[in-house]
């Protein structure tokens, strides 16, 4: 019965009083005052613990209206028809090309780039095995890393297996090439223990991080497409999972985005010391178009797949996140600039909102600072 009197105090405030009339229980007694006081704050209390309550797990969980949507593909943008003038081979109708593609006809164009590199390591299964949930978010995350980045690679590892929950609905892969042979022999043991490598045979490089990110997006519309979307990342950059999938739920068209901090009208660097340079020949024009900046981005499948078919016709340049700034502007997509996800300066803001950031320089603060961070949140669940 009290409970029923605490609930409908809240409520009914008027009945309440008559009945702690009834009761002869007035203001005036300290006792009674007290108990009038917590009668009349107690359904407040509930109200608000059960609003917590419910609202924990909309943050992976899809209406089903965006469940039915999220596969279908729509362009993000419109940016018709090049409006930067900027010339890069092929100048064709890349749009032509996807339908073409769609329709199984052959492409009648040579490839401008060979990528004539072996998988040395892939896990094929990653995505498969255990299979994703059915109708929900499911989330590649595309790592950029370098062989004897073992230390970088573990604190990321940690992250994840301390979030069991969001395993469901991630997977974790890294990219590399090959490196001195001490090296590789290391990585060999290390994908035996994780199984989460993909390495083709180019050399590991700088200049090479172009056919990285070639190998990845191609790795996962071939091995991972049941993925719906993909956090692409350095491997210097934390992430915090829980915000990405938030982002993600509450998003208008989760099924068709790229986005992340957008770099407008860059410079392209013409000096041979700069570590950007890039020769007239391979590209002409002074500016780049929009494009990513690659240290972490996110980018939905269906624009995943479109890359997929133009990256052979769009020719390289030896910088990876311009050069997906051209292959977007070749598809009449504009990368959408969210700087407030994306945190190129720093990383206080990791527990909030953001869905990730690079703020440490050396290797060691990396690693204590997400030692940290997995405490932090540790504390919070399971304490
Ligand atoms: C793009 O623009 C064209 C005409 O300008 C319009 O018909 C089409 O619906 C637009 N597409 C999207 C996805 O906004
Ligand atoms: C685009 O650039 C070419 C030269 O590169 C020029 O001939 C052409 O007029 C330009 N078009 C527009 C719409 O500015
Ligand atoms: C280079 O891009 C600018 C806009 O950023 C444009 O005005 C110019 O015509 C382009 N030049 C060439 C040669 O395409
Ligand atoms: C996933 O859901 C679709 C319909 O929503 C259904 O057709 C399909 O069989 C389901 N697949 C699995 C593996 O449950
Ligand atoms: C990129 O990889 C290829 C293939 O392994 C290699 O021949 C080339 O030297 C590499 N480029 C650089 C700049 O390391
Ligand atoms: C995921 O995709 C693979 C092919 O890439 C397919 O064989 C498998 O059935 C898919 N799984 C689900 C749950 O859709």
């Amino acid at each position: 019965m009290w409970m029923g009197v605490t609930l409908s105090c809240g409520f009914v405030p008027a009945w309440c009083l008559a009945f702690h009339k009834r009761m002869r229980c007035r203001w005036k007694s300290t006792l009674c005052r007290w108990r009038m006081v917590a009668t009349f704050l107690t359904p407040t209390f509930v109200v608000f613990f059960f609003t917590l309550l419910s609202q924990q797990p909309s943050d992976i969980q899809l209406s089903r209206e965006k469940r039915e949507t999220l596969r279908k593909p729509i362009l993000p943008t419109n940016y018709t028809k090049n409006p930067y003038n900027i010339s890069h081979p092929y100048d064709i109708n890349f749009e032509e090309l996807l339908i073409m593609k769609d329709s199984g006809q052959e492409i009648p164009l040579t490839p401008l780039n060979a990528h004539p590199f072996k998988y040395i390591l892939n896990p094929s299964n990653v995505c498969n095995d255990p299979p994703p949930k059915n109708g929900s978010l499911f989330v590649l995350i595309l790592i950029k890393s370098a062989p004897d980045n073992f230390h970088l690679r573990q604190t990321l590892r940690m992250s994840m297996e301390k979030n069991p929950i969001e395993q469901d609905y991630v997977r974790i892969v890294f990219l590399m090439g090959t490196s001195k042979k001490e090296h590789n022999k290391n990585v060999l043991i290390e994908n035996a223990l994780y199984g989460d490598i993909v390495q083709q045979n180019f050399v590991d490089s700088y200049k090479n991080l172009t056919i990285k990110t070639v190998m990845g997006y191609n790795w996962a519309v071939q091995h991972c497409s049941n993925a719906t979307h993909i956090l692409y990342k350095d491997d210097d950059f934390h992430f915090n999972v829980k915000n990405l999938l938030k982002f993600l739920t509450n998003h208008d068209h989760p099924q068709s985005m790229l986005v992340g901090y957008r770099v407008d009208k860059a410079p392209v660097m013409r000096h041979p010391a700069s570590p950007h340079f890039v020769r007239k020949e391979d590209y002409i024009n002074k500016t780049y178009p929009p494009y990513l900046a690659g240290g972490a981005y996110v980018v939905s499948m269906d624009v995943a797949k479109r890359f997929v078919v133009a990256f052979p016709f769009v020719k390289y340049i030896a910088v990876d996140d311009s050069y997906l700034g051209i292959v977007a502007m070749k598809l009449n997509i504009l990368p959408q600039m969210n700087s407030d996800l994306f945190s190129f300066k720093d990383c206080k803001d990791l527990d909030s909102k953001v869905i990730a950031c690079r703020g440490y320089t050396s290797h060691k603060e990396v690693f204590s600072a997400w030692k940290m961070y997995v405490k932090r949140v540790l504390s919070k669940f399971y304490i």
